[in-house]
């Protein structure tokens, strides 16, 4: 298996080198996904020597999950990614499930044998044949070394650092940082319905320090998995709040996987939040954004955020070929004090800048009644943003329309009675693989606003995210057009819709 497993990616390297490819139907232009095959869930994220590193749950026999590896990219800029070989593959103590990476700088692990500063992944193991015998303790924790920069990887020979000893079904996806004050690595782990928290001064030993979750906190409709733990500055003041991001699957408000969060403090031990237990706040309202993490050691504190721009619902039945699934746009996270409390906001990294091209329209104090088109890009990718007036708008609803030749169309916009987002891929195209694809519109939350509505928009070939209201809105949907859409609109329902300001740039191909 695994003489063909690089056989299979060493051909879609050469073919990806050779032709040029990333130009199949529904190819991402300006994501991250992988040559061929599966891909789900963003791991090891760290930057390390002017490098982010991103490596990710794949399996390279098919476009469908199996034994899981981790597949490996790297970029400088976080929007060019070069596809680099398998790094770590399954073995006798199981598959390679998700998990995170750390730069040891003050050599704690003592792998360092050179003056490079040693990479340390740490996974989960997942033994399919435990799982297959009915037992339960077959997820358990590991690290790996890499002294060259992520090239290659050699794992510690006394695996697994987290054993599972109480035969815990759903133990997984640890996510490690150093954190100073506690002079400790501290893991998040998630454990079906709560998250834990281990601490560890070498990345050996491994004690338990705290828990966080369990029945009544946060959503608890699925299965609890990918958590992240990181400190941001709340916007405009010098306050720190603690964030723990966490997945959970099946059972998301708009069905299958989405990414709930909690904001609070972090003791050294344990996390607790600022939220009455049954406050429950989503990272993204879209259906296509599951199991993101941040970067690790990136300087300026900044966050930045990847997710899997899938859903379990559907994910392994979606019309692409040769690969399976992409990545969100790097979006660098903040915290903001609003009238609904502190709560995460997002903005396209600034480095997605870098791919406009000349402006297609750019439009002052407009009025759009029922449809003013903006164009077409050319190709599909095109980021658009867009500043309403409600106080001299009259529409139900209004929105941008991305459209081709057929009629198929991707709708994202905001409803006024509602005063809440939308995104509308009902007539986008091909829903035909899955019958749970299209569930009606989705839609976030109510917004506390009378006056502007603004919308910042990213449209790939087959995806599109939304952030809107200054970073607290965000939308991430995915859909499969039979011809692409690059007819560009502003639709107004029912009345006007007054733009203040609307510009848009067609984006260029990140593997171009
Ligand atoms: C999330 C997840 C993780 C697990 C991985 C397996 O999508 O289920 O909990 O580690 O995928 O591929």
């Amino acid at each position: 298996m695994r003489r063909q497993a690089i056989a299979i990616t060493l051909l879609s390297f050469l073919t990806v080198g050779i032709f040029g490819q990333y130009s199949e139907k529904y190819r991402p232009q300006i994501h991250f996904s992988p040559p061929a095959n599966w891909m789900n869930d963003p791991n090891g994220m760290v930057y390390h020597n002017c490098e982010y590193h991103l490596f990710y749950q794949y399996y390279p026999n098919d476009t469908v999950w199996g034994p899981m590896h981790w597949g490996h990219a790297v970029s400088r800029d976080l929007v060019r990614w070069k596809n680099l070989p398998i790094a770590l593959e399954p073995d006798k103590l199981g598959y390679i499930f998700s998990g995170s990476a750390v730069a040891d700088k003050n050599n704690s692990a003592g792998f360092k044998n050179s003056s490079n500063t040693p990479l340390i992944a740490m996974f989960t193991y997942h033994d399919p044949e435990g799982d297959k015998a009915g037992r339960t303790d077959y997820q358990y924790q590991a690290i790996a070394v890499s002294r060259d920069d992520g090239r290659t990887w050699s794992k510690f020979d006394k695996n697994p650092v987290i054993p599972n000893p109480e035969k815990l079904r759903d133990f997984r996806d640890p996510k490690v940082f150093w954190h100073e004050p506690a002079k400790r690595w501290i893991v998040s782990l998630a454990v079906g319905d709560h998250i834990r928290f281990y601490e560890s001064a070498d990345m050996k030993t491994w004690t338990l320090a705290g828990r966080f979750g369990g029945e009544g906190v946060g959503a608890q409709t699925g299965v609890w998995e990918c958590p992240d733990l990181f400190p941001l500055k709340v916007e405009g003041t010098n306050e720190t709040k603690w964030v723990l991001l966490v997945s959970i699957n099946p059972g998301a408000p708009m069905g299958g996987s989405a990414t709930q969060y909690f904001v609070g403090s972090f003791d050294g031990k344990t996390f607790r939040s600022d939220d009455p237990p049954d406050r429950i706040r989503w990272l993204d309202h879209g259906r296509d954004n599951y199991a993101g993490v941040t970067w690790g050691n990136v300087p300026n504190g900044r966050r930045i955020f990847l997710g899997w721009m899938s859903n379990w619902e559907y994910a392994q039945k979606v019309p692409t070929a040769p690969w399976r699934s992409a990545m969100t746009l790097p979006r660098d996270l903040g915290l903001r004090k609003t009238s609904e409390g502190i709560g995460i906001v997002q903005k396209f990294s600034p480095e997605t800048a870098a791919l406009r091209s000349a402006e297609f329209f750019n439009l002052k104090n407009k009025n759009a009644d029922s449809k003013l088109p903006l164009g077409k890009a050319g190709e599909p990718m095109a980021e658009i943003t867009v500043e309403i007036d409600l106080t001299k708008s009259s529409a139900g609803e209004f929105g941008i329309e991305a459209a081709n030749a057929k009629g198929e169309k991707m709708v994202v916009g905001f409803e006024a009675a509602g005063k809440r987002f939308f995104t509308d891929r009902i007539s986008a195209g091909d829903s035909s693989f899955s019958k749970d694809f299209i569930k009606g519109r989705h839609y976030a939350p109510r917004i506390n606003t009378d006056s502007t509505v603004k919308l910042h928009v990213i449209f790939d070939a087959a995806s599109v995210e939304l952030i809107a209201d200054d970073g607290t809105v965000a939308m991430t949907d995915t859909f499969f057009p039979s011809e692409t859409l690059n007819d560009f609109s502003l639709v107004a329902a029912a009345g006007n819709a007054r733009i203040v300001k609307a510009r848009g740039w067609p984006l260029r191909s990140i593997w171009k």
